[in-house]
């Protein structure tokens, strides 16, 4: 018998748990596998413009880890919702999650409103957090006040569907910030996106990344986001999507031990397209 992995989330039904985190998993087509065995698909953040990302190289492999450097390479709101989630909503039947970035709280409001009106997306993903840019993002989402208006604006917009936020881990107090996104009216929040890092080459004594810094995730930030998830958890009353080193079936489990209702999965799937799917299939054998 096929157990039943199935949750409840926004009043939508996810066969699983486990949703392949923004940035990792492409617009969720282009692979060699059927994508419907998981639960939730986060597409690339999105801009209102296209935008060619960070130069190179933006990526730098770390002991259990990986630092990215993207910086929101996208190719703008109107051919998410004009190519990208007709293209998925073809070969994919499960919840569609739309990332949204921005520069301003005008930028957010107006992508929002284009996600909103897309029938193939079923959440709104507000990502305050990237810390690969310059202006927006993670700067956007460590300021108390910005984190308000940001919000706000995309609030009175999202009118049709869930509205969460993604929130940093690079501040001080993770559990204050996610009270103001649900004061603002959020729905969930995920927690977590990347930690702030850098390397540098021994050669040249120089910063790898050509941005000098990037986003950490992988493995190595597991008790990290877990400790965050928790946080927010126990200070906030609504749900919370965990986010942060899950390459496992026991990673999810604990998530949501520490009140996570759903998991996502991101660098695990750059080193293997396939995790999300093999970590659905360690959850099946354990679950009671
Ligand atoms: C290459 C790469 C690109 C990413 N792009 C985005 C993005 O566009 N929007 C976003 O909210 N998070 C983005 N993230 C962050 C992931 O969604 C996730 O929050 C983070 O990597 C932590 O999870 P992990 O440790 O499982 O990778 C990106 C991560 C990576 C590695």
């Amino acid at each position: 018998m096929v157990k039943d992995l199935s949750i409840q989330l926004f009043g939508l039904t996810l066969r699983n748990p486990v949703i392949a985190a923004s940035g990792t998993f492409g617009f969720g087509t282009g692979f060699d596998f059927d994508v419907n065995a998981i639960g939730g698909i986060a597409l690339k953040g999105t801009t209102a413009e296209a935008r060619p990302g960070n130069p190179c190289p933006r990526v730098a492999d770390c002991t259990a880890g990986m630092l990215n450097s993207v910086g929101l390479e996208n190719p703008g709101i109107e051919v998410l919702v004009r190519e990208k989630v007709p293209a998925l909503r073809e070969i994919y039947s499960g919840v569609v999650i739309a990332n949204i970035g921005g520069f301003s709280a005008e930028e957010y409001a107006f992508c929002c409103t284009r996600a909103d009106e897309s029938e193939g997306i079923d959440i709104i993903e507000l990502n305050i957090s990237c810390p690969n840019v310059h202006a927006g993002g993670a700067v956007l989402g460590s300021d108390a006040v910005a984190t308000a208006g940001v919000v706000r604006a995309a609030r009175k917009t999202v009118r049709r569907k869930p509205l969460v936020v993604k929130l940093s881990p690079n501040v001080t107090d993770i559990a204050a910030i996610g009270r103001i996104c649900e004061k603002e009216g959020a729905d969930g929040l995920t927690v977590a996106n990347t930690f702030l890092g850098m390397r540098i080459d021994l050669k040249t004594g120089k910063p790898v990344l050509a941005n000098t810094f990037g986003g950490f995730s992988g493995p190595a930030i597991f008790p990290l986001a877990l400790r965050a998830v928790w946080q927010v958890s126990h200070a906030c009353g609504i749900p919370v999507i965990g986010c942060g080193g899950v390459s496992s079936g026991k990673d999810v489990m604990e998530m949501m031990m520490a009140g996570a209702s759903a998991v996502q999965v991101g660098a695990a799937s750059i080193r293997n397209p396939r995790a999300c799917i093999t970590i659905i299939n360690e959850l099946a054998c354990m679950k009671k």
